[in-house]
């Protein structure tokens, strides 16, 4: 996050004791980059270091769908089961050695585990359901539409207060783009957002003790550990590194009297990929625009695409949680009839609602993917 929060208690200055009912807080550095990056400073009231067990160790290597050529693809999450958590086992569906795209249905309920993910920032998409995210930063209550992004290294965990469904991106370096923030980190007009707009954690703090575990995730697998205090144990924290969310109703697109690049609706960026949002919008005005996108081949990137909601404008046989990959060096683009029917939609309104995933690296697919592939998606251009 680039802007200075605080919640709670924290002493007049940094790197000092700081005394609560006589007990000594413990101050910890939360930090990306090294000592240069964003960071926030946390008071625990326990140690942070503090661990009574270390527990199993699993493997948790992606497997990738080998052979599946290169074309373009079309999933359906529709097809995929339930996970039995949101963070041990969400479905992995695309990925390369900077993000990964994983889709998980989750029933409702209090997580009884914690989570950290060690190597890689997290987003989660809410497509359905609603939530309590909480962490060691405070609690944000999640609704559908809603973006939460979570610093890697956060400890945190989640209370589903229904059936819900989640899109999750893992990737580093997830930000709020350098062109929408002036020198002080304030939004600049004509951004896509806000500060307003984004939610920021609510702190509680538990001051508990038990057997809670912890699960610390990296792109290998999964560690366990148990702690015998509540990890949210933090009585004020400090700085421009924490979790945030933000809904897709209140981002605030662009539009023209031409047909708008999807750079428009950028709306993270992330080391080698960004995160775009196609949000409810006029239509182009222009008495003779086609509103509606060109064909194209962005080359440079592979481009997936996750329909979230309304009518999507140029497709045909999309169904809402369908995620399209769409690969650089193949022109994709309206669908036959799309550009005809889009003419009488001039300066109209369009409800549709997808998150985009263009990545600069070619992703690969895993073998959940290809469970849920339709082989016949290259050909839905093709009209005999
Ligand atoms: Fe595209």
């Amino acid at each position: 996050m680039a802007f200075y929060y605080r919640q709670g208690e924290v002493p007049k200055k940094r790197h000092t004791i700081f005394m609560k009912d006589n007990l000594l807080l413990r101050e910890e550095v939360f930090g990306l980059n090294g000592f240069s990056g964003r960071y926030s400073l946390l008071y625990h009231l326990n140690p942070p270091t503090r661990i009574a067990k270390v527990g199993e160790w699993r493997n948790n290597l992606i497997e990738e769908w080998n052979n599946a050529g290169y074309r373009h693809h079309k999933l359906s999450t529709s097809k995929l089961r339930k996970s039995n958590d949101v963070f041990l086992d969400r479905i992995p569906l695309i990925f390369n050695e900077d993000v990964i795209i994983s889709y998980a249905k989750v029933d409702e309920g209090e997580s009884k585990l914690f989570y950290r993910n060690a190597d890689f920032d997290e987003v989660y998409y809410i497509q359905e359901g609603e939530a309590e995210f909480r962490s060691v930063f405070g609690s944000i209550e999640l609704v559908q539409g809603d973006y939460l992004v979570i610093p890697r290294g956060t400890t945190y965990t989640f209370n589903f207060k229904r059936y819900s469904e989640l899109l999750v991106i893992e990737g580093k370096q997830v930000e709020i783009p350098r062109q929408y923030r002036n020198d002080y980190g304030q939004l600049i007009e004509g951004s896509f957002y806000y500060n307003r707009d984004i939610k920021l954690p609510n702190l509680k703090t538990f001051n508990e003790k038990g057997d809670y575990n912890l699960v610390v995730k990296t792109s290998e697998g999964f560690q366990s550990i148990t702690l015998d205090y509540h990890p949210f144990d933090v009585i004020g924290w400090d700085g421009y590194l924490y979790p945030f969310a933000l809904n897709v109703y209140d981002l605030e697109p662009i539009t023209g009297k031409l047909h708008q690049p999807p750079t428009v609706y950028t709306t993270f960026t992330a080391n080698n990929f960004v995160i775009c949002t196609f949000v409810p919008r006029l239509f182009d005005y222009h008495p003779n625009s086609v509103p509606i996108s060109y064909y194209h081949d962005n080359v440079d990137a592979d481009e997936v695409l996750f329909y979230s909601s309304g009518q999507f404008m140029s497709r045909r046989g999309i169904s809402k949680g369908d995620i399209t990959l769409h690969r650089g060096g193949h022109v994709h683009g309206p669908q036959p009839g799309a550009v005809e029917s889009s003419l009488s939609k001039r300066g109209s309104y369009n409800d549709e609602v997808a998150v985009m995933v263009e990545t600069q690296r070619r992703v690969k697919l895993t073998n959940y993917a290809k469970e849920v592939d339709d082989p016949s998606y290259p050909l839905s251009w093709y009209i005999p």
